[in-house]
């Protein structure tokens, strides 16, 4: 049955996506000054030099104490890396550098306002500042080795500043995107068992200023009524000296970080030699279930691979100027907007505030302005910038050498305007492929030794080796064109440890599916379940599907369905809540609601209404739900399993299959005309991962 759905699935994508697009390859340039230009490279990370090859990435680092065991597999799947090492992420990204590069840019800061000038954060800079606030945590705020503090913060210097100080110490960051809601925060802090939260008073966003410490008193009252009392809220201030926030700080608890720092000025604070097994961060991520999932990462095995692949796929050399425009509260900022470009001494650009502010031409006014030449975005953002500027990259003078792509699959007509019109053919495309969970890339192209593919993200990274499952467990054979779960054979060094005090749902969550014996100590029996569908075509060129699980990809970040109908149903008047995806020309994918009422609501508009707000307030404005239906009845199984492939169907215009199975089979046709209107039923092949929402239940 399955095998007989992957076939379906590979022909249908193949008739709806799938055209083999021709190469296209680097400049002579580019190749020219790459860092990757060596062939034999390949031979270096090849299965047989497995896991030894990885001493190439960990040797970019300084280590206090060099590591005796590459890889410990004694205890599948939690592997150790370069056990017995020890280092400190912050010296790495900071103090090696003072000597030949203190007097070099480490961070540039570009306020969203055009008017506010540009700043720039030398590596002295940083190293002062990060010294003081490390002083800050540990001397003002009792923190410790091991402790969790929770950072929700916006775009601003003090979010990487703030980052490193806890590096310094060996203390566990976990970062929450800005654009979260306070609930959201204080979920996150009371998991992970943080007495110290940091913030910020405010920060611009779309020309509005945004108040944002009123989510830290939201934050707060929640962690405290899940059992987390947090003790210290540190508020960085956007101005010195004034205040973005019109809410009180509460005293006693609330202290202004520039107050604060008064005492601790010149402070320098020792880096702790952590073990390479040391937790670094973690990063909460959605999954199948409503509860996020804190992804733990280890110090050594996490930079080094960080480090390797910003210098092997980034191409960052020292001299660059880097600009990643995603948000360092996702993974993509934690490892190639910090960790990874810091570790290599490189520029690395902070822009705080929406790419499209005020205008299409904002992102290459700034290219131009700081003479950026590595860029690196997600589709989404392509699509937009396109959209409403096509013709204004051509306005500005600047030159990538190279751009990255990030976060959902990219079409090739969007790829296209990428290259020719962004990078104007003087760049180099990477189409990264890769998860909260992975810490850094899994598919790339090598920049200056494969041809890109539009639409494709190219062969496995260094020391990466895919394969693809069918639900049997049976292997698809690259280049049989079959649609399948793709998997990574191998444990590498970003792999996250497990999920925060949670080692059962690490192994549920992405070894149980393929484990083809509990009890083996060899690591090739313990494959890496990714959760996305993929095609392996003849040439490697591994084809990203998209979730096969409850995840909904808006605009490249991961928004659990399950978490988006826990908010529905806190809403009194509904009875039952089902979220699916459905197709966005910009954002790639975005939630729509379908709810039931409880008998006798009549309002619909105004339940319609609080449950958007609803969702904006437990989860943030990013989990906006498309649209929102009231229906009658949700179509359900005889064993009452709600069938949300049916209502991604339904929404996205799609086949719904064979319905007269189900309990209700009368309810799909009613709303079908609810939701596309009377008119005639049009059928439209959908995109894997609407097809087979809901499948994973
Ligand atoms: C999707 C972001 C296609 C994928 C780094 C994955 C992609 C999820 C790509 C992880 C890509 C990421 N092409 N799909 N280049 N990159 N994805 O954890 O579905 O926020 O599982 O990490 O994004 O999202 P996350």
């Amino acid at each position: 049955m399955a095998t007989e759905r992957a076939t379906e699935i590979s022909q249908a994508q193949i008739a709806v996506h799938w055209k083999e697009e021709e190469y296209v390859r680097p400049t002579t340039k580019f190749v020219g000054q790459a860092n990757l230009v060596d062939p034999a490279v390949t031979e270096r990370f090849s299965e047989d030099h497995f896991p030894e090859c990885f001493r190439e990435y960990a040797d970019l680092l300084n280590w206090s104490q060099y590591w005796h065991t590459t890889l410990d597999t004694s205890n599948p799947p939690f592997w150790k890396w370069f056990v017995g090492g020890k280092l400190n992420a912050c010296y790495n990204c900071v103090d090696r550098h003072l000597a030949k590069y203190g007097n070099k840019a480490a961070l540039i800061f570009v306020p969203e306002p055009e008017d506010e000038p540009v700043y720039t954060i030398t590596y002295q800079e940083l190293f002062t500042r990060v010294n003081e606030v490390a002083a800050v945590l540990r001397d003002f705020c009792g923190l410790n080795t091991g402790d969790r503090v929770t950072i929700h913060m916006p775009m601003i210097p003090e979010l990487p500043i703030t980052m490193l100080a806890c590096a310094r110490l060996g203390i566990v960051h976990s970062v929450v995107f800005g654009g979260f809601s306070g609930e959201a925060a204080g979920l996150r802090a009371a998991d992970s068992g943080s007495r110290v939260m940091i913030y910020a008073d405010g920060y611009y966003r779309n020309g509005k200023i945004v108040d944002h410490k009123p989510s830290a008193d939201i934050a707060v009252a929640l962690a405290e009524k899940e059992g987390q009392n947090v003790e210290k809220v540190l508020v960085w201030r956007r101005h010195y000296g004034q205040c973005l926030s019109t809410k009180p700080m509460v005293p006693g608890r609330d202290y202004f970080m520039d107050e604060v720092l008064k005492d601790f000025k010149r402070a320098k604070v020792d880096p702790i030699s952590m073990d390479a097994e040391a937790p670094l961060f973690l990063m909460y991520t959605s999954g199948t279930t409503g509860k996020p999932k804190g992804c733990q990462h280890r110090t050594g095995g996490y930079l080094a691979y960080v480090t390797g692949t910003s210098k092997y796929y980034q191409d960052i050399h020292p001299e660059d100027v880097y600009w990643c425009m995603a948000d360092i509260g996702w993974i993509t900022g934690h490892s190639y907007i910090v960790y990874g470009p810091l570790a290599l001494a490189a520029t690395s650009v902070l822009y705080e505030g929406a790419p499209n502010y005020p205008d299409a031409g904002r992102p290459w006014r700034i290219a131009e302005q700081l003479d950026v030449n590595i860029f690196h975005t997600s589709p989404t953002a392509i699509r937009s910038l396109r959209k409403t500027g096509p013709e204004e990259p051509k306005k500005y003078n600047y030159h990538f050498k190279h751009m990255t792509t990030v976060g959902e699959p990219i079409e090739p007509e969007t790829w296209r305007w990428y290259y020719d019109v962004v990078g104007k053919r003087e760049a180099v495309i990477v189409d990264t492929w890769w998860q909260t969970e992975t810490g850094g890339f899994l598919c790339s192209t090598k920049p200056a030794l494969d041809p890109m593919k539009p639409g494709s993200t190219g062969p496995p990274v260094l020391g990466i080796f895919p394969i693809i499952y069918d639900e049997e467990g049976k292997e698809v054979a690259t280049g049989s064109g079959k649609a399948g779960n793709i998997c990574i054979r191998n444990p590498w060094p970003g792999i996250m440890q497990t999920v925060w005090k949670d080692d059962d749902r690490f192994v549920k969550q992405y070894y149980a599916k393929y484990c083809k014996n509990r009890q083996s100590k060899d690591w090739r029996d313990w494959p890496y379940f990714a959760a996305d569908g993929a095609v392996g075509p003849p040439d490697g060129y591994y084809r990203i599907l998209g979730r096969v699980d409850d995840v909904i990809n808006v605009a490249g970040h991961r928004l659990g369905t399950k978490e988006i109908e826990s908010a529905c149903l806190t809403v009194p008047e509904v009875a039952e809540a089902a979220v699916i995806p459905v197709v966005d020309e910009i954002r790639g994918r975005m939630p729509v609601v379908y709810v039931s009422l409880k008998p006798g609501v009549s309002d619909g508009t105004r339940v319609k209404e609080e449950i958007v707000s609803t969702i904006e307030t437990m989860i943030g404005k990013i989990a906006r739900p498309k649209a929102v239906n009231i229906v009658p009845d949700l179509p359900k199984t005889r064993s009452g399993k709600i069938m949300r492939r049916v209502l991604a169907a339904i929404s996205n215009t799609m086949d719904t299959g064979d319905v007269t199975t189900l309990a209700n089979p009368d309810v799909v046709e009613l709303i079908r005309r609810q939701v596309q209107g009377e008119g005639p039923v049009v059928m439209k092949e959908g995109p894997e991962d609407v097809k087979r929402f809901g499948e994973s239940e």
